[in-house]
Parts: structure tokens; C-alpha cells; sequence
């Protein structure tokens, strides 16, 4: 009992260190999209148009920008500012660096930043 405990530890230790020193924090996942809201799956639809091309959703790897899962559920986004709304209006609607501008009407916009909180 003693011994299986106390490797137990061990194992957990080794497992968790081993995460942290390969830089992988685990993210909370994305809502399923069978639980999507009518209005995130409108967002869904938006963000396939517009963004996919250059973004993964569900993957924080890169494609020709960084992967945006649990884009508003961290600290802060890879530019370091915080995954606000007002944020990221901004930055969908002005870009960013090599990130070009996307042109959306209002309804667009507000679909979009419902699915991203999804993410
Ligand atoms: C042509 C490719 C392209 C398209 C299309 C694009 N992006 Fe990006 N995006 C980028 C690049 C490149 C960056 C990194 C910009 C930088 O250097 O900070 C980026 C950065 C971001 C960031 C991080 C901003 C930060 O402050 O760190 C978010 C969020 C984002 N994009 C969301 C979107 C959304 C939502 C859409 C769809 C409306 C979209 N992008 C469309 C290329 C793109």
C-alpha cells in the first residue's frame, strides 16, 4: 500500500513536470458543437468563411496565426493582450501586423465573438 502510494506520487510528479517542461498546459476544451447555441453555430459558420483559412479553432498550433482554442479563457492573447471583446473586435476588424483586416456587419461580428467564447 505504502510503496504503490508513494509511486503514485511519483507518477503524477514525473507526468506533471514532464507537461510543464514541454511547455503543454492543458486548456480547457472547446464546447461541442451538438451544444452549440443557434447564434454560435452562425459564428461557427462566419469563423469557416473568414478565419479558418488562417487559424485552427480547436488547437493552439499555428497555421498562418496562432490556434485560438480557449481563445478567451486564457490571460492573455500571443500579442499578450487580454482576449477581451472589445479586443478582439478590434483586432477582426482593424488586423493586426500580417493579420489583414475582415470586413463584417454587425451581426456577423456579434455571431463570431459568441462561437470564439467556445473556443
Ligand atoms: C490571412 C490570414 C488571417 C486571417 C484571414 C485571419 N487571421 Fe487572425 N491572425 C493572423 C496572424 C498572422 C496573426 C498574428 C498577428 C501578430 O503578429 O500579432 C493573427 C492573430 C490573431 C489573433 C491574436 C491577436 C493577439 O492579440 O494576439 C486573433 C484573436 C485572431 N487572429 C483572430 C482572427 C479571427 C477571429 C479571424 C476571422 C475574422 C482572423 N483572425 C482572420 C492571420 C489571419
Amino acid at each position: 500500500m505504502r510503496i504503490s502510494s508513494s509511486f503514485l506520487v511519483f507518477w503524477v510528479l514525473a507526468t506533471g513536470s514532464a507537461l510543464v517542461l514541454s511547455g503543454c498546459r492543458p486548456l480547457p476544451p472547446s464546447k461541442p458543437a451538438s451544444e452549440w447555441t443557434p447564434q454560435e453555430a452562425r459564428g461557427a459558420a462566419v469563423f469557416q468563411a473568414k478565419c479558418a483559412r488562417c487559424h485552427y479553432p480547436t488547437t493552439t498550433h499555428p497555421l498562418h496565426g496562432p490556434g485560438l482554442q480557449a481563445l478567451t479563457k486564457v490571460k492573455a492573447m500571443p500579442s499578450g493582450a487580454p482576449p477581451t471583446d472589445e479586443r478582439l473586435t478590434d483586432v477582426i476588424l482593424h488586423g493586426r501586423s500580417m493579420m489583414p483586416p475582415t470586413e463584417l456587419t454587425n451581426t456577423e461580428l456579434a455571431d463570431l465573438l459568441a462561437y470564439l467564447h467556445t473556443l
